[in-house]
């Protein structure tokens, strides 16, 4: 049976990552035989340049008809001007939204090649593979009543809401245990149920949940505490599930424990498993059009759709060992350049990951 992916370049650097991903994928589908189909449309700047608009009713249908869509970045200074209603980030959002996007995924892994990159000790972070597992779509981001009102006394009050019912719970939990099934078998759930109703329920459902998962060892954690194991010792943590608001916060914060942005996939994930796959960095309007982008994050978001997406892990696998291959190599774009390994641009690196493909089979 025959798999729609739709490629979304966008801005920036977008179209120049997108082009190495996209070769590597047509790649291995044909090697494979995986059949894949592929469609293209404009989103953000691209779109509102063409279009007027960031994305086009046209898109959003192909979007929804797809069972996968690789995105690039948005977004750039040219568009800043523009009202925030019909910016390039409106393309995005309005995919996530009308597609139901809850589950965001955020891998934080360090290749062993790259550990001097990090903040941190290299013996602490290096050979770093967690991933957290973020609702996207509830919480208090999106929880009523919201806004800031005027008190009686006329003192101002700003107030926000913070509200997870059970089906929500239950369907990012879902995403959680799945994703730990596939990797280590290790889920941490973080909450402040010390102190917050919601999380206490959230604590109770992911609890439940585990029965179903018996092979998952699952544990809790309050989120203080996780921010600072997560600095203190990384690698005890394999997936890691929670909220809106405290996976904002946490994946960031895991992300920079890596130190390089080029490298960091993502996957937004609908209740079936269809979602949209995109490199955590945005257009970096500062290096577009050099063809110096690192196009590494955008071939492990490719890998990550391979396997959440389309059924293909065994796939997906063989990318990420391409890309650790390229490492091993020394090949280096200029963002995780160090002295002695060989600095490449942005099509030689997709090069180099098509030659270990090929050399695999
Ligand atoms: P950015 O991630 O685009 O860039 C931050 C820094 O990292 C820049 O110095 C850039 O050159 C570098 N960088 C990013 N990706 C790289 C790669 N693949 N290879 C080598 N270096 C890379 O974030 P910034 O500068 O805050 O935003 C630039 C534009 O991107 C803005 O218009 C912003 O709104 C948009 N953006 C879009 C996102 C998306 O499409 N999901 C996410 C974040 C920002
Ligand atoms: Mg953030």
């Amino acid at each position: 049976m025959s798999k729609n992916v739709l490629i979304m370049a966008g801005d920036g650097i977008g179209p120049e990552i997108m082009e190495q991903a996209e070769n590597v994928l047509r790649f291995v589908n044909e090697q494979e035989s995986l059949g894949l189909e592929f469609d293209h449309a404009l989103v953000g700047g691209a779109s509102i340049d063409a279009a007027g608009v960031p994305l086009t009713e046209d898109a959003l249908k192909l979007a929804k008809a797809s069972d996968a869509i690789l995105f690039g970045a948005i977004g750039g200074p040219k568009w800043e001007s523009l009202e925030i209603a019909i910016r390039p980030e409106k393309g995005l959002l309005r995919l996530r939204s009308e597609m139901e996007l809850f589950g965001n995924l955020r891998p934080a892994m360090l290749y062993p090649q790259l550990a001097e990159a990090s903040s941190l000790k290299p013996e602490l972070v290096s050979g770093l593979d967690i991933l957290i597992v973020r609702e996207l779509t509830g919480g208090i981001y999106f929880g009523q009543p919201r806004g800031i009102r005027t008190l009686e006394n006329g003192e101002r009050q700003g107030y926000n809401t913070y509200v997870y019912s059970e089906s929500e719970i239950i369907r990012i939990g879902r995403v959680a245990f799945e994703a730990a099934m596939k990797r280590g078998k290790k889920l941490c759930s973080v909450d402040k149920a010390n102190v917050l109703e919601v999380t206490e329920l959230w604590r109770e459902i992911m609890t439940d949940l585990n029965k179903e998962y018996p092979e998952v060892k699952l544990s809790h954690m309050y989120v203080d505490n996780a921010a600072m194991q997560l600095i203190r010792a990384p690698k005890q943590f394999d997936v890691i599930v929670t909220g809106n608001m405290f996976g904002d916060i946490l994946s960031d914060a895991a992300a920079m424990l890596t130190g390089s942005i080029g490298m960091l996939p993502s996957a937004s994930l609908d209740k079936n498993n269809k979602g949209m796959y995109e490199p955590c960095h945005g257009s970096a309007p500062d290096i577009a059009g050099q063809g110096i982008a690192n196009p590494l994050a955008t071939i492990l978001s490719a890998a990550m759709m391979l396997r959440y997406s389309l059924g293909h892990g065994a796939t997906a696998d063989r990318l990420e060992a391409a890309v650790s291959k390229v490492l091993d190599q020394g090949y280096r774009t200029a963002d995780i350049y160090s002295e002695g390994t060989q600095k490449v641009s942005t099509s030689q690196m997709g090069e180099a990951v098509l030659n270990v493909l090929k050399s695999s089979n």
